[in-house]
């Protein structure tokens, strides 16, 4: 896998977190660069018993030998990064490139009255207002932030470099893409497209350079904010199928659906998807928990991963059985895609 692309297919909230530290691990990546809007983003990880929500830095920390990289197109909060880089010790292997727009106090006030709160239901982290300053071309920029400075690297470049060299690259999506200012819900989205394309984009590599796209689909849809989202289940009814779930960074509770194959099919598309990683089956399928051979799934299980792949065209190469990095099918192997 020298240049994979990690993207969500859904609404955010469907495992990017726990899907690219297993390949962090797994494929011992060199480097992992994030793409997509900025805090507003809650990777969660969890590795060695201990869980990790991760807003800036990308979610292959685990990995320590791993280089984590920031790109242009990503908006940055100075307190949020500082804070993770020391919470998982990752100084001298991070890098953020000078051209990121830094979110300000008055973006995050911005974000959390009127408009953007009562209407959208934002995560209030500030990036829509910096967005908006930053195509006003009035956005402070990393370069001019001395507390960052330690930090900054020509990002594209060395993405590329690596990528030319063989390294095995990863680049991280954030949102979903039916949260794309472009292709979601509109008004009910972010401020950003979020599919594979811009991700290769805020990061400033080319889409020649990439080989792989995973989109992740959890087994089940889940929304936070407002915006359609086709067959919603009444709370009731999602606590008692067990799918309710708190949203990372604002602490909501996510609204819920069955998974959904149009969505689905049209993510498949609008990503260029290569593969698919399903992640939370263990949660439809309880008796699935920790699994790690496909064999060991039940046989209902089997047949809900195959049938997606039959609907979508593309494999289910991932299958996630639990909240830890490791927890997870990699078909990869039995396919014929990894040796
Ligand atoms: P904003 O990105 O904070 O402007 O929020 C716009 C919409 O996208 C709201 O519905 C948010 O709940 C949603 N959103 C933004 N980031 C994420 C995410 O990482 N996961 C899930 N929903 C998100
Ligand atoms: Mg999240």
């Amino acid at each position: 896998m020298p240049c994979t692309v990690v993207v969500c297919g859904f609404f955010g909230d469907t495992g990017k977190g726990k899907v690219i530290s297993y390949l962090a691990l797994e494929d011992d990546l060199d480097l992992a660069a994030r793409g997509g809007v900025g805090p507003n983003a809650g990777h969660t990880v969890v590795f060695k018993g201990r869980k990790y929500i991760m807003r800036m830095l990308p979610s292959a920390f685990v990995n320590e030998r791993c280089r984590l990289l920031i790109g242009p197109g990503v908006l940055v909060d100075p307190d949020v990064l500082l804070k993770e880089v020391e919470e998982v010790n990752a100084r001298g292997r991070v890098g953020l490139d000078p051209n990121c727009a830094v979110i300000e106090e008055k973006h995050k006030q911005a974000d959390r009255k009127g408009y953007l709160k009562e209407k959208i239901g934002t995560t209030g982290s500030g990036c829509g207002p910096c967005n908006a300053d930053r195509a006003l071309r009035t956005a402070k920029l990393a370069r001019d932030e001395p507390k960052l400075k330690d930090f900054l690297t020509d990002v594209p470049l060395e993405v590329n470099k690596a990528i030319d060299e063989g390294k095995k690259v990863l680049l991280e999506g954030t949102q979903g893409t039916f949260l794309s200012l472009y292709h979601g819900t509109y008004p009910y989205v972010t401020s950003k497209d979020v599919t594979a394309s811009a991700i290769c984009s805020d990061v400033g590599v080319g889409p020649t350079k990439v080989d792989e796209v995973i989109v992740v689909f959890k087994s089940f849809v889940t929304r936070v904010g407002a915006g359609p989202l086709p067959g919603e289940l009444s709370q009731e009814e999602a606590e008692r199928r067990g799918w309710v779930e708190v949203a990372s960074v604002t602490g909501r509770k996510r609204r819920v659906a069955p998974f959904n194959f149009d969505l689905a099919r049209r993510a498949i598309m609008l990503n260029g998807a290569t593969q698919v990683a399903l992640t939370k089956i263990d949660v439809l399928f309880p008796e699935c928990a920790g699994a790690r051979d496909f064999n060991e799934l039940s046989a209902r299980a089997r047949e809900f991963v195959l049938k997606i792949e039959k609907e979508l065209g593309v494999p289910v190469t991932l299958i996630g059985t639990g909240p830890e990095a490791e927890e997870m099918v990699d078909r990869r192997y039995d396919l014929g895609l990894k040796d």
